[in-house]
């Protein structure tokens, strides 16, 4: 009977004790070399920082020299830009820095303008200065200096810029106040205007017109449309979708499948009885450049602003898009489709020349 038993541990306990053993060992030795990879186990002194860390920790010096050598797209065109918080004005574009925890960063808690100026005319200063101030109310943000202050601050600015012909950046923000969203965490709000300097564009670019199609973007909804936030992911995307479309622009149309808005400008058309239709300023933004378009273009025809739907803006005359960058541009296609005889038309011309003159005239001199 003792035999027995023991010839059966022999045969059948002891290896499954061994086999046991050896499966723990094997994962006691496997865990040890993980760990070893990992940097978790050191044999006689604990590695360095520098041994574990991926990225290089800059004391504030070398923080500061590397910032000023780091590359900037598109640098080449700032010429001078303000910043609040140091009250002056800079030409090096390496200092064009918003802190990271301005609310305007990382919560678009901000609104802006963008201006043009033509032959050292700042081009409807007050109309975006009127924009931006109802912009500013609907959002309860007050800039840090009065509104005239801030005029003058832009004049200084294209000044400094000393371009005839370029744009200016109104940017005006929440303020810094740490990563959360509340604006309540923000004590001042934050206020940066930057001048760029352009190239006029050539007359050809109005005489050949430009091409749209239908966005598959839905437009804004009617309360953010009206505010010239920074949540431009919407236009943004608009734009990309215009590139890949092979077109100049898209329009958006609104939720009831009305004409809104192209990405930074305003849409109108002529219909077939000579009258200039505009969406409302509802699911758009209220443009400075189709408000003068159109004030201008109730001297010689009807302006309606009025609902659009795609079926009306298919059977259009000539559409044309307005907005501070193109002024009034003709669209010769849309949707692939030629509109008219698929060529600039007759009230694009006028209202392009009525208007462009109007801008110049009217708008406020900073060189002399
Ligand atoms: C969404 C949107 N709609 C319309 C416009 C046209 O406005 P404005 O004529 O003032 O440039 C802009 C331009 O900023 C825009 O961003």
């Amino acid at each position: 009977m003792k035999k027995a038993l023991l010839r059966q541990a022999f045969f059948y306990i002891l290896p499954c004790l061994f086999l046991i053993n050896a499966s723990v060992l094997r994962c006691f030795f496997e865990l040890y070399c993980r760990c070893r990879r990992k940097g978790h186990l050191y044999s006689v002194t604990p590695p360095s920082h520098e041994e574990i860390m991926t990225v290089p920790v800059l004391d504030p010096a070398a923080w500061a020299e590397k910032l000023q050598s780091l590359p900037r797209a598109g640098a080449q065109n700032v010429t001078a830009f303000y910043e609040h918080r140091m009250g002056a004005i800079c030409t090096d574009v390496r200092f064009l820095l918003v802190p990271l925890d301005d609310h305007m960063v990382h919560r678009g808690d901000a609104i802006f303008e963008s201006l043009t100026f033509l032959e050292g005319r700042i081009v409807q200063l007050d109309a975006h200065l009127a924009r931006m101030k109802k912009s500013a109310e609907w959002l309860e943000l007050e800039p840090p200096c009065s509104w005239e202050e801030m005029r003058s601050i832009i004049l200084d600015v294209a000044r400094v810029g000393a371009a005839p012909f370029g744009g200016i950046k109104i940017l005006l923000g929440r303020g810094e106040g740490g990563l959360g969203v509340d604006p309540k965490e923000c004590p001042h709000s934050s206020l940066y205007i930057v001048a760029t300097q352009a190239s006029p564009r050539p007359e050809a670019f109005w005489q050949k017109g430009i091409t749209a199609a239908r966005s598959a973007i839905p437009a804004k909804q009617e309360w953010i449309a009206q505010i010239k936030s920074t949540n431009y992911m919407a236009n943004a995307l608009m734009a990309k979708e215009a590139r890949e479309k092979g077109v100049s622009v898209t329009f958006a149309f609104d939720e009831r499948g009305f004409l809104a808005e192209a990405a930074i400008a305003n849409v109108a058309m002529v219909d077939r009885q000579g009258q200039l239709l505009m969406p409302e300023f509802r699911y758009a933004l209220p443009g400075t450049t189709a408000l003068r378009a159109a004030e201008l273009a109730k001297t010689f025809m009807p302006v309606l602003l009025t609902d659009i739907t795609e079926e009306i803006l298919e059977q259009a005359a000539e559409i044309l898009v307005l907005g501070t960058t193109c002024e009034c541009v003709a669209v010769t296609h849309y949707n692939g489709k030629p509109v008219g005889d698929g060529r600039p038309g007759p009230i694009a011309d006028r209202l392009r020349h009525l208007l462009h003159d109007a801008l110049v005239t009217g708008g406020v001199p900073f060189l002399e």
